[in-house]
């Protein structure tokens, strides 16, 4: 099979890229896009360090062959920075020392964004649940699950319009 183009949009920004078949996704955003915040784990759906948004939904970049994601927007823990300023989950996971080495971090926070879009106000159970493919050597989970129920918290003070960023 030919090498295609594939088009999609990443962190707001047009892509069209010639891509051989069967790429995984996770090699494309590091390699030919330069996302590298997105990390190359385990690379079998096993890890969540790939976890990314496509249309809004979390998934592991890198079980999807790129050519999936024609005309899908994409975002990646680039994407969640804006104007140079953390996002509250980013933030939360700094102030609960929520990250040591940091490898699993990026998708963790994909990962909890993806429930925060859709769950402002999220139990603990809820977050565990949404957590449960992303793994973590370091931190023993309960630094994360009280981060993202920090940046919940957060969140619900904020006006609508800020919540959403
Ligand atoms: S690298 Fe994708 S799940 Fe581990
Ligand atoms: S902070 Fe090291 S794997 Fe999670």
């Amino acid at each position: 099979m030919k090498s295609s183009y594939v088009s999609f949009t990443l962190n707001g920004e047009e892509k069209e890229l010639l891509i051989e078949p069967g790429r995984r996704l996770v090699d494309v955003l590091r390699e030919q896009c330069g996302a590298t915040g997105t990390k190359n784990g385990c690379g079998q759906g096993s890890c969540g360090a790939c976890t990314v948004h496509i249309d809004g939904v979390a998934m592991l970049s890198c079980l999807l062959p790129a050519e999936l994601v024609d005309g899908s927007e994409i975002v990646t823990i680039e994407g969640v920075v804006r104007n140079r300023v953390l996002h509250v989950l980013q933030e939360a996971f700094l102030a609960q020392a929520a990250t040591q080495c940091g490898f699993c971090t990026a998708g963790m926070i994909m990962a909890a964004k993806a429930l925060l879009d859709c769950d402002p106000s999220p139990s603990r159970q809820a977050v565990i649940e949404a957590l449960s493919g992303n793994v973590c050597r370091c931190t023993g989970y309960e630094p994360i699950i009280a981060a993202v129920l920090a940046a919940a918290a957060t969140l619900a003070k904020r006006p609508a319009a800020a919540a959403a960023a």
